[in-house]
């Protein structure tokens, strides 16, 4: 089946990913947001029935790891940030219709009732696992209090997450080598009972619905891979103080709380209903949008009918939690008989200056410094939501931020809008008194349908481009027209020509208020409008503006050298003197998420106790090999595909080497490679052996006199 156009007859749901509330949000952060934000403005604008909601994710390590850190209780801790939050994102007009958090009693009781529902649907059993252990505090080390080796690619991992390598998800257990980031000694496995969803059960149900799934291709296409092969159980519940408690009548479990990728989710439900009881059921209802009704449905066939009775559920998530929202959440959703997503949205992460974000090393610019820097928060989110597709990468610096304000802003749409409402208002007074000439009413047709169709394929990057694309055409209508040359010969093909420049620029006013929502409300009391923009759908680009407005001002400023200077070397300071942020949240393609401490000082790993023979040794097969050449890994922000010689053969490896080395200076190099690694397969391409390296930042290691290639390193 496929699902409706937009507008459909049901409401929407567009949600964002819950931000850990563990430290300040930095623009990584803000991408998603803003995305989500314009999304969901741009639904409405279309005639579909739209919330949009999201909160701070306040449980799990992520959060009591930060917390310990700071000395504070994790509760306390998480709920300052989540106040931040709540008022740091209308600060660049983000603005849902309800901000909760997961620890709130609502999101408490439903995650609770969903745990119910799947026992009671007989999805959840128990089973007897090694989990991480600290001999010297004593204590289970649930997800980011272990680190150590990812099963799957031999990447260092933390937890429940291999973020530097393959981006799996790791069940507790599974961790190779673990250490703990409490103590830094070697942690040992001790058994302990956990409760686990059994993702089999829904594993014919997934296929069907990563076939009916729409959005980013990355979103469709990742779990595939991951849900081939009979899916391994979800482990649900930690050994933790901080969570929500399993819920104990259903059938034990009463040390445990449940693992924070089941309450945090959840919240997108729970927000919802808190907006439809806030606005009451008649205005938005939430089980429209999220319940499925009638015992019929809990069959694991996806029914056609359910297309049309239940909404159109839409999340906007870092490309980092892709696992977790197409194959975690729906299996999820349909154990306890909710409806589905219809669309996952996975946005690429930003870099700064080229580089990956990194919180740790102060090389991020943070949401505070930004609205410090006096900058109206619409360039900022005209710049993310236009610089790369949704599922790619976005480069921020601060330069090309100038470029693309000064240019596209300033110089097009700016220069368009002040000519045009400066023009009329000196000589009309406002809007003269013409009708519309058919090709501009057929041009702002065309842009109304291309904003129709970019919402329809979420294409947030279109959409706002749609606007700026039409402010071009304007100016270079009205330089082609030059109405000041007709005023007095022809005035009333002058009266014609600013019509139709009025025209356009109500009409940019409407097609570019998603992305822009402030400077649209501006220019919409610019233009005499009563009432907001945000209330208009895009009809309104072809109604008559009013007749009369008042002198305008320029609705953009430009973006001085000198201020940017100041903000280069402000940021060029802080990453040169490495020194660590206050605290960090991490995700959102943060390059050493959550390390929020790190010191200058080494932190040496603990030499390995238990010695190996010489036997052991021999069986390590390295070989002095050279780097033939060096590329990236399209869609891994720190991978690269290395060729490199070993004198037998050259072997393809695929290295976390991205943000540490560049590429072209690769090639020549002597390495040591690791013959023997077992084969593993890193964003799709085989990696056939380990180039060795020392050190966060990869010193690799070499020869230092003309060893052969091949030779055996002993
Ligand atoms: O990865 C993260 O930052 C999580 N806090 C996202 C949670 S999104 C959701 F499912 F709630
Ligand atoms: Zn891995």
């Amino acid at each position: 089946m496929s699902h409706d156009e937009f507008p459909t007859e049901r409401p929407a749901v567009v949600t964002c990913g819950l931000p850990y509330a563990n430290g300040d949000l930095h623009v990584g952060h803000l991408r998603t947001y803003v995305d989500g934000d314009a999304l969901s403005r741009a639904l409405r604008r279309i005639g579909q029935q739209t919330a949009f909601v999201s909160g701070s994710d306040m449980h799990g390590t992520p959060v009591a790891v930060n917390a310990a850190e700071a000395g504070v209780e994790p509760r306390e801790f998480a709920l300052d940030f989540h106040e931040t939050y709540a008022e740091t994102f209308p600060q660049f007009n983000i603005e849902f219709d309800n901000y909760g958090h997961t620890d709130d009693a609502a999101n408490v009781e439903l995650t609770q009732e969903f745990v119910r529902s799947w026992v009671e649907n007989d999805h959840v059993h128990e089973k007897e696992i090694q989990v991480a252990w600290d001999t010297e505090e004593d204590q289970p080390l649930p997800d980011r209090f272990v680190e150590g080796t990812c099963p799957y690619c031999g990447e260092q991992a933390r937890g429940d997450e291999c973020d530097e390598g393959c981006q799996r998800h790791l069940e507790p257990g599974e961790i190779e080598d673990p250490v703990s980031t409490i103590t830094g000694n070697p942690a040992e496995y001790r058994t302990r009972e956990h409760k686990f969803l059994r993702l089999s059960d829904f594993q014919e149900y997934l296929q069907g619905f990563l076939d009916r799934l729409e959005g980013t291709d990355n979103a469709q296409n990742q779990p595939r891979e991951w849900i081939e092969g009979e899916l391994q159980d979800l482990c649900i519940t930690r050994d933790m103080d901080w969570g929500v408690d399993y819920p104990d009548e259903a059938d034990g479990g009463e040390d445990l709380v449940l693992y924070v990728w089941v309450d945090a989710p959840i919240e997108y439900v729970a927000s919802t209903r808190q907006y439809s009881e806030r606005v009451g059921a008649d205005e938005y209802n939430w089980e429209d949008v999220w319940k499925v009704g009638g015992e019929e449905r809990h069959g694991p066939q996806w029914d056609d009918d359910w297309a049309g009775e239940s909404g159109e559920i839409i999340h906007v998530i870092g490309r980092d939690i892709i696992q977790h929202h197409a194959v975690f959440w729906p299996a999820m959703l349909r154990g306890a008989g909710y409806n589905e997503p219809r669309a996952i949205l996975a946005t690429g992460f930003v870099g700064i200056d080229g580089k990956a974000l990194s919180t740790s090393r102060n090389r991020a610019v943070w949401a505070d410094e930004y609205l410090d820097a006096g900058f109206h928060p619409d360039l900022f989110r005209y710049y993310i939501a236009t610089g790369a597709e949704l599922d790619t990468d976005v480069d921020f610096s601060w330069d090309r931020f100038q470029e693309r304000v000064n240019g596209e802003l300033v110089g097009n749409v700016g220069n368009f809008i002040y000519r045009s409402l400066l023009f009329a208002e000196r000589n009309y007074d406002g809007t003269p008194d013409a009708p519309v000439s058919d090709d501009v009413r057929e041009r702002i047709e065309d842009a109304i349908a291309d904003f129709e169709a970019a919402v329809r394929a979420y294409d947030v990057r279109e959409l706002a481009e749609i606007a700026i694309e039409l402010s071009n055409y304007g100016n270079e209508y009205i330089q082609r027209n030059e109405p000041w040359n007709l005023v007095d010969d022809d005035p009333e093909r002058a009266e014609q020509v600013i019509r139709d420049c009025v025209q356009l620029t109500k009409a940019v006013a409407v097609l570019m208020q998603p992305v822009l929502p402030g400077k649209a409300e501006r220019l919409w009391g610019q233009l005499g409008e009563q009432g907001s923009a945000a209330d208009v759908t895009l009809d309104a680009a072809l109604d008559a503006p009013p007749a009369e407005f008042d002198e305008p001002a320029e609705l953009f400023e430009q973006v001085e050298d000198d201020h940017i200077e100041a903000l280069n070397e402000e940021l060029q300071e802080r990453v040169e003197s490495e020194a660590p942020a206050d605290a960090s949240n991490g995700g959102e393609g943060d390059e050493d998420a959550d390390e929020s401490d790190e010191s200058d000082d080494v932190d040496l790993e603990p030499l390995v106790e238990e010695r190996i023979g010489f036997e052991d040794f021999e069986g390590v097969d390295m070989r002095v090999g050279e780097v033939r050449s060096a590329e990236a890994v399209e869609g891994a922000d720190k991978l690269l595909r290395l060729e490199v010689d070993i004198g037998h053969e050259v072997r393809q490896v695929v290295a976390g080497l991205r943000q540490l080395h560049d590429a072209e200076d690769l090639p020549g190099t002597r390495v040591i490679l690791l013959a023997n690694m077992e084969k593993a397969e890193l964003f799709g391409v085989e990696s056939d052996g380990m180039v060795l390296a020392a050190g966060d930042e990869a010193d690799l290691l070499t020869t230092h006199e003309d060893a052969p290639l091949g030779t055996r390193v002993k």
